[in-house]
């Protein structure tokens, strides 16, 4: 799709992190920008602070299908949609609470569900649109405590996948993003208690995906991998897990594949 003044891009999850960098992206090349979240006051000043006009903080729920439905019919026609709002808990699943798993799944899972279902009926009845989902690395690799949160990021891959196809000639197309360990405040409620394999040092700035995510919609690409290795570990872990969890405990230490079986 050619981004251009006048192309109007919905974001979820937009009032920090991967969702601001992507924002930013587009407000860049001109496009008007509907910003969604919890939170309205962040959403109002990155607003405020965006180049051009006619961009509009629309608080709401992910999580909530009428929620997000009324944010999408409060910013109107919809051309690019970025599925990104998301949450982790990290820890072993036996002591995972079954509320903080169910809330995963919620925000994670069955948002991007309620999000794509309240804006994809518009966008195939004008035969236009592009749809972005950000799924995670974990999402095509499993890591120990993770198991929920990347069982959510899996199933926004194989649901992205399947529509990818399933919208072939309807002029919606879908692109699904593969994030590695980037620097946000994704995990910053939980800092004191990350596994060892998680490293705050080695994490990507989420400016350059921004950019990475405008250019997937430019040249209607399928996947984008930030940073690229997550791309090795998406061939390798498919080919051969084994090899991928050698590579994964010289990379990330021993805890981030510790059977050798
Ligand atoms: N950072 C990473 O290393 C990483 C790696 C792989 C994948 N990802 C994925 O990237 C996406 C963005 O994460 P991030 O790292 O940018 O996290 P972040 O800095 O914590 O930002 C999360 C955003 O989502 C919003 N949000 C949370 N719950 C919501 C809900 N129920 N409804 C609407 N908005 C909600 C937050 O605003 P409010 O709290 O105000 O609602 C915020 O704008 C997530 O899907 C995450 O899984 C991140």
């Amino acid at each position: 799709m050619e981004l251009r003044a006048g192309i109007r891009v919905l974001v979820t999850g937009a009032s920090r992190g991967i969702g601001e960098a992507i924002a930013r992206a587009f407000a860049a090349r001109g496009c008007t920008l509907g910003l969604v979240a919890r939170a309205v006051e962040p959403l109002e000043l990155l607003a405020a602070s965006l180049p051009g006009h006619g961009h509009v903080a629309l608080p709401g729920d992910v999580s909530e299908a009428p929620s997000i439905a009324r944010a999408v019919r409060e910013f109107g026609r919809v051309d690019v949609l970025v599925v990104n709002a998301g949450i982790t808990h990290y820890m072993p699943f036996a002591e995972l609470p079954l509320e903080k798993a169910e809330q995963m799944v919620r925000v994670n899972w069955l948002g991007t569900l309620y999000t794509v279902k309240a804006a994809l009926p518009a966008m195939l009845e004008l035969r236009r649109g592009h749809i972005v989902v950000v799924s995670s690395g974990g999402g095509v690799r499993g890591f120990p405590w993770a198991a929920v949160y990347n069982g959510t990021k899996a199933a926004q891959r194989a649901f992205a996948e399947a529509l990818r196809h399933e919208l072939h000639g309807t002029g919606v197309s879908v692109t699904t993003v593969y994030p590695g360990e980037v620097a946000t405040s994704l995990h910053d409620h939980e800092l004191d208690h990350m596994p060892d394999w998680y490293h705050l040092d080695r994490r990507s700035p989420a400016g350059p995906l921004g950019e990475k995510v405008v250019e997937a919609v430019e040249h209607d690409r399928r996947e984008v991998f930030y940073p690229p290795i997550v791309r090795l570990l998406r061939v390798v872990n498919g080919v051969a897990p084994r090899a991928a969890d050698v590579i994964l405990r010289r990379m990330l230490g021993e805890s981030a594949a510790p059977r050798r079986d």
